[in-house]
């Protein structure tokens, strides 16, 4: 199976990567990772030893010295850990190509030093989109791969406002041609694997293969996506937390939460623009779950001295009988990068098996993944993740 990463130098990536080295080589044993547990173990996932796996990047430092310095200053993995994923981390090194910047803001081109090649036959998306699909096919030819599953694991971008997302496959393709043309590089990345018949992954709030038009293509090139944005922390407890309160009749009056943390995505969110689309993506769950909107707060500030450690503090006011106000109060201090790794490789996993499957379109079943999951799935977690349990069952 190849694994092509979208932002293979992130924090989300190189911890995925070491993730899979520490797997092969009998280093973890597997806790945290839920294509691990007992209920999935009838299925043919693939095998540590069978990842292949390159990318695109628009930074140049190396994948060893990136693992090195997230797990330094956050100290998170041991130096033997990272020692050891050393070697293989630079044989990945060589299979990481230049992606694009097109439509991803300010903040994010400023972090570029391993921009595309300057080539002036490369002025509309549909030239970009040729470039990304040579590297695809020239990796998926070379390891003689059956699929290859891509995965976005980039900085998110600021949205595109909705009216300019493409209704048809069609449309979508005409706007490849233009020069004006609102697709974010993030569904460049989800264009260019869908129509190649490959598996896409969002892991983040970028726009991906949101819009109707690209599911289109899915759906027409016999192939499957899922995102959005994967859900962690915070977003993780409130959709554990919110069917509480609804299955107990309690009215949530209003919930607010506060999320600190330092890493590099903390930095890219510091910009209004990137950190609208969080926002957007995080705050949708509660009123979705209640049927009802309380007044909510989401903040999320970049704490540099925080490294990949995030605080959340939420405050949720509610009343209960006779109209009597009640506070639940929850401190959440995650490390970024080692909640997100194991879902990242989960659904790397499951998408490869639903892609050999057959199966088309946004994968709903996978929704227990996402902050803001495609294809209309239930809000609350645990009727999400019977939907992955059900498609277990029935998938061999
Ligand atoms: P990061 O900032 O460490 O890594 C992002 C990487 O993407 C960087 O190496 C950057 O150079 C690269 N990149 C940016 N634009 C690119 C482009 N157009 N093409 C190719 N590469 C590009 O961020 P981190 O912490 O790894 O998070 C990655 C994404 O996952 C973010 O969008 C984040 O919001 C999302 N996410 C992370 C979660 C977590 O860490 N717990 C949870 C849910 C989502």
């Amino acid at each position: 199976l190849g694994l092509w990463l979208i932002g293979a130098r992130g924090g989300v990536a190189v911890t995925a990567i070491a993730g899979i080295i520490a797997q092969r080589l009998g280093l973890a044993d597997g806790t945290a990772l839920v294509s691990e547990l007992p209920q999935f173990a009838h299925l043919p996932l693939a095998k540590w030893d069978d990842i292949v796996i390159g990318g695109h990047e628009i930074r140049s430092a190396p994948l060893a010295d990136e693992l090195e310095r997230l797990h330094r200053e956050s100290r998170v993995l041991s130096p033997q850990l990272v020692a050891a994923c050393r070697p293989e981390l630079e044989k990945i090194d060589a299979e990481i190509r230049p992606g694009t910047l097109w439509n991803v803001g300010a903040k994010i081109t400023e972090l570029a030093d391993f921009p595309p090649p300057a080539n002036p036959a490369e002025q509309l998306p549909r030239d970009i989109l040729k470039r990304l699909q040579a590297d695809l096919t020239d990796f998926q030819t070379r390891h003689k791969l059956d699929t290859v599953v891509i995965l976005n694991v980039s900085s998110t971008e600021p949205l595109p406002n909705q009216a300019l997302w493409p209704a048809t496959w069609a449309e979508a393709e005409a706007s490849l041609a233009r020069p004006d043309c609102p697709l974010p590089a993030s569904s460049l990345y989800a264009i260019a694997a869908l129509d190649l018949g490959l598996p896409f992954v969002n892991f983040t709030p970028s726009l991906g293969a949101l819009p109707a038009g690209i599911d289109e293509l899915a759906r027409l090139r016999n192939t499957c996506h899922a995102g959005r944005d994967g859900k962690t922390g915070e977003t993780l407890m409130k959709s554990v937390l919110a069917p509480m309160f609804a299955a107990r009749n309690l009215n949530v009056m209003s919930w607010v939460g506060h999320n600190i943390f330092g890493n590099l995505d903390g930095k890219v969110l510091d910009d209004p623009a990137n950190k609208q689309a969080k926002i957007q993506s995080k705050d949708r769950l509660i009123t979705d779950i209640l049927g009802y909107t309380p007044q909510t707060l989401i903040s999320i500030e970049h704490i540099e001295s925080l490294g990949d450690w995030k605080t959340a503090w939420d405050h949720i006011h509610f009343q209960g009988f006779l109209g009597t106000p009640m506070t639940l109060q929850f401190t959440w201090q995650g490390c970024d990068s080692i909640l997100a790794a194991p879902l990242a490789i989960d659904l790397v996993r499951f998408t490869a098996l639903a892609k050999k499957r057959g199966e088309t379109g946004a994968l709903p079943w996978l929704a227990s993944f996402f902050k803001s999951p495609q294809g209309n799935p239930p809000p609350a977690f645990a009727d999400q993740y019977r939907a992955l349990e059900a498609w277990a069952q029935d998938a061999k």
